[in-house]
């Protein structure tokens, strides 16, 4: 694993006002998904369409990871939907959390935007911003991926959306430091 990740290194937080402001800002980076698309592809074809804009192979799903993935998710639903620990994970790992239901294209799509703060030439990320989603998806020696989500209904009831988290693990796992992704 990379050495100097915090808890979650990886990982964006999104609150429904959030969403708002910056669907205001951004235009959407994917197109939604297909009414007939499986979850697994809700989840791929972002990913592999972030990986081919910059000449890298498409990730296979894989249904260990997916197992993972969806233990993990799990025990964070009776943690409040948080994010999870994954530091000592042999996988690499991306996470989601909003404070509405979140579709897994929305979820890929933050991280996939992260990339307009990615320098390829240098290998860093714009001052003040986040990169470590972003070069996970497009992370070249990365091949397998598998997702789950979870909603968390809010304790303040009286009809507040339900929380979700949202969790993609990789093998091999990216992010190596001193690397470049492609
Ligand atoms: C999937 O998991 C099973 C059980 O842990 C293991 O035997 C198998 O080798 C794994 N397959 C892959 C492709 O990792
Ligand atoms: C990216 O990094 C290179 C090398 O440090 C620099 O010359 C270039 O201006 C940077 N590009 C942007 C958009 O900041």
């Amino acid at each position: 694993m990379p050495s100097l990740l915090s808890p979650c290194s990886y990982c964006l937080l999104f609150f429904y006002f959030t969403l708002l402001a910056t669907t205001a800002v951004f235009p959407a980076t994917s197109a939604p998904p297909q009414p007939q698309a499986t979850i697994s592809d809700q989840f791929l074809t972002p990913h592999n369409q972030a990986r081919a804009a910059v000449g890298v192979g498409p990730l296979q799903w894989s249904k260990n990871l997916t197992l993972s993935a969806s233990q993990i998710t799990n025990a964070q639903q009776k943690a409040a939907c948080g994010f999870a620990n994954l530091n000592s994970s042999p996988y690499g790992a991306n996470q989601a959390w909003a404070s509405y239901p979140m579709g897994p294209a929305e979820a890929v799509g933050s991280w996939v935007n992260q990339g307009k703060y990615y320098n390829h030439t240098s290998n860093t990320c714009a001052q003040g911003q986040e990169c470590g989603t972003y070069t996970q998806v497009v992370w070249r020696s990365s091949v397998a991926i598998g997702c789950a989500q979870v909603t968390c209904v809010s304790k303040a009831g009286g009809g507040a959306p339900a929380a979700t988290l949202t969790l993609c693990v990789y093998n091999p796992h990216g992010n190596v430091q001193g690397q470049f992704p492609y």
